[in-house]
């Protein structure tokens, strides 16, 4: 990203402790809906005291995808060691922590009751008020935490509502116009797969392990984005929804010609070609997003790409371009808070908490929650 610069906002009078106090706000987040065990102390004043990740990347590894029941019993035998070495890498005590907050969904339901059940132990023991965080709304928040801002032509801007986001993870293709914490109005989604599910399948395919979206962006670097004419699906079509299952019916239509080995110079052309058909439609939808009658009378002055497949660089650069060209500013979380992390459950901790919005009576985590039901 050119001339960028790393922007942390200025969060008000979110102060935290007893009346009176000018302390900021201390969150403790918990995320375990899929892959990741982490948690993470954030406080109001956008600080990340502590984060840590534990990836079950390795154990999942051999399967070429995430096996539920696995990754359910390792979040159990993890949680307790990723919370303690949080608090003490941050410095601070539990009871120093003001508001608990954990992921209740959408994801793979063991995952999310194992840390959904933890932070209401704590909760509940300790009295502490708790947030039941929507996994989608930790990657949507997450750039008002901390982004990357490009120089656009109305210069640099905070990430501050309303503002497009392209929100692009493993489970997830959507495109929507955030208006404010909880308020959410969806302008266009996959039809079928998530993009991140095209480039973990496509990578699989080719052999190249998992995930496989670091992967193919790492061997289309070295490729030629012509060699294959992968389709662009919908990008004739008005709207902006996606869908990614033709792109990847294709890559099995081309590898099943393939009778060799596939050489080096064959994979970098084939994830090349894959991703520039995977960028053409993001901008194809983008570009009709921001000239939808609901986004244009919100008017929105930044362009928002989040979720793991947010790391991609091809969808970045093409992303800043689209912004300039629409006289928007582009932002982009850093890449450790794109993929599943703590800090951003715990930030979307804080904004919830900060209008208000904890749990009360007990609540059923949700293997299905759609950001719109917020
Ligand atoms: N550089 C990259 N290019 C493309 N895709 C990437 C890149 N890095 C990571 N990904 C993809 O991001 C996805 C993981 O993102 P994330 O952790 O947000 O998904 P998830 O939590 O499983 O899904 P969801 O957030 O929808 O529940 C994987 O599909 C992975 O291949
Ligand atoms: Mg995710």
């Amino acid at each position: 990203m050119s001339d960028a610069k790393i922007i942390k906002m200025d969060m008000g009078n979110l102060t935290g402790g007893t009346a009176g106090a000018v302390r900021p706000t201390l969150c403790l987040g918990i995320e375990s809906s899929c892959d990741e065990t982490s948690a993470a102390i954030v406080d109001s004043n956008r600080n990340i005291l502590a984060h840590i990740i534990y990836s079950q990347i390795p154990e999942h590894q051999k399967y070429g995808g995430v096996v539920p029941e696995l990754a359910a019993r390792a979040h159990i035998l993890a949680i307790d060691e990723v919370v303690k070495q949080t608090l003490a890498k941050a410095g601070k005590e539990f009871s120093d922590v003001d508001v608990i907050a954990a992921t209740a969904g959408p994801g793979l339901i063991g995952g999310v009751l194992v840390g959904w059940m933890a932070a209401t132990g704590m909760a509940q023991a300790a009295g502490k008020p708790l947030v039941a965080v929507n996994h989608l709304e930790g990657h949507a928040l997450v750039p008002r935490l901390c982004a990357t801002v490009a120089s656009g032509a109305i210069g640099d801007a905070n990430v501050e509502f309303p503002y497009l986001l392209m929100l692009a993870s493993g489970g997830h293709c959507q495109i929507l116009l955030v208006r404010g914490v909880g308020n959410y109005e969806l302008i266009g989604q996959t039809l079928d797969d998530s993009a991140g599910e095209a480039f973990d399948k496509v990578a699989k395919m080719l052999g190249l392990g998992y995930p496989g979206g670091p992967i193919v962006d790492a061997r289309a670097k070295n490729g030629n984005p012509r060699a294959f004419q992968f389709p662009r699906p919908l990008c004739d079509k008005p709207g902006c929804d996606f869908s990614f299952s033709g792109i990847k019916t294709a890559a099995r239509t081309f590898l099943g010609r393939v009778t060799q080995p596939l050489s080096d110079e064959y994979i970098n052309d084939f994830c090349a070609s894959f991703q520039a058909s995977v960028v053409d439609c993001i901008i194809n939808r983008l570009g009709n997003a921001v000239r939808d009658s609901r986004v244009m009378a919100a008017a929105p002055r930044t362009l928002v790409v989040a979720g793991g497949v947010a790391k991609n660089s091809a969808i970045r650069s093409a992303m800043e371009s689209l912004a300039e060209r629409h006289n928007m500013v582009f932002a982009a979380p850093p890449m450790n808070l794109c993929t599943d992390n703590g800090a951003m459950i715990a930030w979307a901790g804080l904004e919830n908490y900060r209008i208000g919005r904890v749990v009360d009576s007990p609540i059923a985590p949700r293997p299905r929650w759609p950001l719109t039901e917020l």
